[in-house]
């Protein structure tokens, strides 16, 4: 098997039942964070870790994800004319930094269906995963970073990070012992445990490296929690033949995806930039 990671999947096919109304006619990973919608980050993370091959998973009436990613030579025309350069560059970088193509899930019967969807472009190699809403800051691309220890594992690596015990519930939860400086083998993977039975903080953090056994896995996964299919259990199947790992990151992980997250993504990264951070910080001050 192929050892380097350039192939990335990203989900974004999703309902964003948490977002409605903003997510009725709009998509979720099209929310615009700061100056960007969420998929832009997640691409460019791919991007910066290496890879080279992107495939979107999508849904009908989610098309305007295409377009962002497309050539629009009218728009660069004009750009061009008006002598816009800066942003002429960002526009047209939209389309040169990866080869993206992108596939339908036909009904959204969870992450682990929609993963499914991935085994044609996948061809028998391993690849990331990033979840198309969830964005991460931290010193070093985090998927390279998981490219990387999977490069000397050989097997499956999910990014994690610490959350406190009492919001645990809503993650998949990952058991593990530490083998090296924050990289874990797995022991016990759970998808959402029961609130009182949370078998530890680390959590999945929207990043992974998967290998195509995958695939099998997924196929021998029955519906789960919420009557979707999955990717934990998934997972849990693929441990009864391989090892997998854990990284704990430094960093941030900011899911997109609820009002609460989306709003502090906004004003965390919002901080972090040179034309409006200082005004977004004194702003901030003055509500006391
Ligand atoms: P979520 O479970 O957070 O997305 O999936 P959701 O189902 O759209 O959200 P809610 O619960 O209704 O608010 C994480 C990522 O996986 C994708 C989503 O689009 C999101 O980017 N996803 C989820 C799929 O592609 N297909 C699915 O069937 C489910």
């Amino acid at each position: 098997m192929q050892h380097a990671v350039r192939k990335a999947v990203i989900p974004a096919a999703g309902f964003g039942t948490r977002l409605l109304p903003a997510t009725k006619a709009q998509p979720k990973e099209m929310l615009v964070v700061v100056d960007k919608p969420v998929i832009q980050y997640v691409v460019e993370e791919a991007v910066q870790s290496g890879i080279t091959d992107i495939l979107i998973i999508i849904s009908e009436g989610k098309e305007v994800l295409k377009d962002h990613f497309a050539k629009d030579e009218h728009l660069e025309e004009l750009l061009t004319q008006k002598k816009k350069t800066a942003e002429l560059k960002e526009i047209q970088a939209l389309h040169q930094m990866a080869n993206i193509t992108y596939i339908y899930q036909a009904e959204q019967r969870g992450l682990g269906d929609a993963v499914l969807c991935a085994e044609a472009f996948v061809a028998g190699e391993p690849f990331a995963l990033l979840l198309g809403d969830t964005i991460v800051e931290s010193a070093e691309p985090l998927t390279g970073t998981l490219a990387k220890d999977y490069a000397e594992k050989k097997d499956a690596v999910v990014a994690l990070q610490r959350v406190p015990m009492a919001v645990a519930h809503r993650y998949g939860v990952f058991v593990g012992e530490e083998v090296a400086s924050k990289l874990y083998k797995a022991q016990r993977l759970v998808e959402k445990p029961p609130q009182g039975n949370i078998p530890s903080d680390m959590v999945f953090a929207g990043r992974y490296i998967l290998t195509p056994e995958i695939f099998d896995a997924l196929r021998r996964t029955p519906p789960g929690v919420n009557d979707e299919i999955q990717l934990t259990d998934a997972m849990k199947i693929l441990m009864e033949q391989h090892a997998m790992y854990g990284r704990l990151f430094d960093g941030v992980r900011h899911d997109v995806g609820n009002k609460l997250d989306f709003i502090k993504t906004n004003i965390v990264l919002g901080l972090q930039r040179g034309d409006i951070g200082a005004e977004l910080r004194e702003w901030l001050k003055s509500l006391g």
